[in-house]
């Protein structure tokens, strides 16, 4: 059954954003190219053992060279609207506007220029994990210069793009970046600083963003009338034993310490969320630890994040089965912070990489509650998405039945709960570089051939399915 069948053409609101998502490491290629600065995941991916198979994104769908069979691909899904992120280290090699390189600003250029031609809406992201190399020499996310540093290239960027580019996108998931990069080194820069950078960079992170919202409010937003927010991941949580008190408390900190911890800046209060304030305060005193705040406080000093996104963007993947935990106790950590083991419920099934438990209508409750806890905020989904270990046949039933029970359930948040969802992007246009995981878990709408330097794309069964969805579906801007 088709989700065009059970779902009336009126089911999505005007000019609701149908779109497919990507990120400049992961699709392009090219990675020392035309005068490229290195980035954090270049290098972590040239040190052995840290990827899938110690695969990296030097050539990846090479998309620095192939945009155009890309965009043959968007044009082919009918996407009203494509997320693409820019590589910093393409644009600014050091990382800093002392120097810009004209070949990566022709290169976006291009590419925003045709999507705009092709009536597709781009939607920008300024840094999805690539941090330029030459700014983690000077401490990265953990220094409190990045936040100026990042402010500048923002500036520039909106300044280069911003005549055409209208929804921008400063931070892509901080809490991933953040607990991957620095507190189990899974993923870039691969620092294990367990319970104490987490939360620094965390709160760059956020002074980052803040610092770039203000500076598109107060000078570019009265010429470009675009809109500015930070990428949110989250799954959604339920306690494994809704009658144990514990468990729900556990519970509602897991949903703090991913989303609340940068959602409750933003959209609530401008501080962090009280009760990760007191946990982790509770746990340096057990711990005895006492070389400053864990958290950091926004300085009084700085514009302060609440208020700095003109809409809620969220990533969500999957959903959560938690109960309350003591084993991390004794141990300075982010889990021990938490305080919450994650369950897996047996009647959920699971995807490709074993992590992702396959809930569609968790997207349902957490969009509700992002209703109930932030405000009522104008929501994008800007990612969402199915993997499977490859080899993926073409005839990729089973991703598509996951698009299409996804789908109902967003357009139920949005007619019978009243959420307002404003788009959708699927993760992703095509195959490509899945971080540690490498090139065998496959997300994309499109097959992408790695085995011949041509990375011929074919589009697979859902990507087909997913283009007759938006053509019944997309209203024109
Ligand atoms: C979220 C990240 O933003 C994206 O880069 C990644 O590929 C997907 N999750 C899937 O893991």
């Amino acid at each position: 059954m088709s989700l065009s069948k059970e779902v009336p053409a009126d089911a999505f609101p005007q000019g609701f954003a149908w779109g497919a998502a990507t990120a400049a490491y992961q699709i392009e290629g090219c990675w020392d190219m035309d005068g490229k600065g290195p980035s954090i995941w270049d290098t972590f991916c040239h040190a052995k053992g840290r990827v899938f198979e110690d695969q990296t994104g030097d050539v990846a769908c090479n998309s620095y060279q192939l945009w155009e069979e890309d965009l043959k691909c968007i044009q082919q899904l009918g996407l009203t609207h494509y997320r693409l992120s820019l590589s910093w280290s393409r644009l600014l090699p050091d990382g800093t506007t002392n120097y810009i390189n004209p070949k990566g600003v022709a290169y976006y250029n291009k590419v925003i220029n045709d999507l705009i031609a092709s009536a597709v809406m781009p939607m920008v992201t300024l840094n999805h994990f690539d941090l330029p190399q030459a700014l983690e020499n000077r401490g990265g996310w953990k220094s409190p210069e990045i936040a100026d540093v990042f402010d500048s290239y923002a500036k520039f960027c909106f300044k280069t793009f911003g005549d055409r580019v209208k929804l921008w996108i400063t931070v892509n998931e901080p809490y991933v970046c953040a607990k991957h990069g620095y507190e189990d080194g899974l993923y870039a820069p691969g620092l294990r600083e367990p319970g104490t950078s987490v939360y620094l960079v965390g709160h760059n992170m956020l002074r980052a963003h803040s610092k770039a919202w203000h500076s598109y409010d107060a000078n570019f937003r009265h010429l470009q009338g675009g809109k500015v927010s930070i990428a949110l991941s989250s799954d959604w949580a339920e306690p494994l034993d809704p009658s144990n008190p514990e468990d729900v408390s556990a519970t509602e900190r897991y949903m703090d310490f991913i989303l609340g911890w940068f959602a409750c800046p933003v959209f609530c209060t401008g501080d962090y969320p009280e009760k990760m304030k007191t946990r982790i305060e509770a746990r340096n005193l057990e711990l005895g630890f006492s070389e400053g705040p864990r958290l950091p406080k926004f300085s009084e000093d700085e514009p302060n994040p609440l208020g700095t996104a003109d809409f809620f963007a969220l990533n969500y993947y999957t959903s959560r089965k938690v109960k309350n935990t003591s084993s991390h106790r004794s141990e300075l950590s982010f889990k021990g912070d938490q305080g919450a083991e994650v369950v897996m419920d047996p009647s959920w099934p699971i995807c490709g990489v074993s992590w992702l438990a396959v809930v569609p209508e968790g997207l349902r409750k957490l969009l509700n509650y992002i209703k109930e806890t932030y405000n009522n905020p104008d929501i994008y989904i800007t990612e969402n998405g199915f993997s499977q270990i490859g080899p993926v046949e073409l005839e990729d039933i089973e991703r598509w039945q996951f698009y299409q029970d996804t789908l109902q359930e967003v357009s139920k948040a949005i007619r019978d709960d009243g959420v307002s969802v404003t788009g959708y992007f699927a993760w992703t246009l095509m195959d490509n570089f899945e971080w540690a995981e490498g090139f065998r878990a496959r997300f994309g709408l499109f097959h992408v051939d790695f085995s011949r330097a041509e990375l011929k794309r074919t589009v697979y069964h859902s990507g087909r399915e997913y283009a007759a969805v938006i053509s019944r579906h997309r209203t024109h801007i």
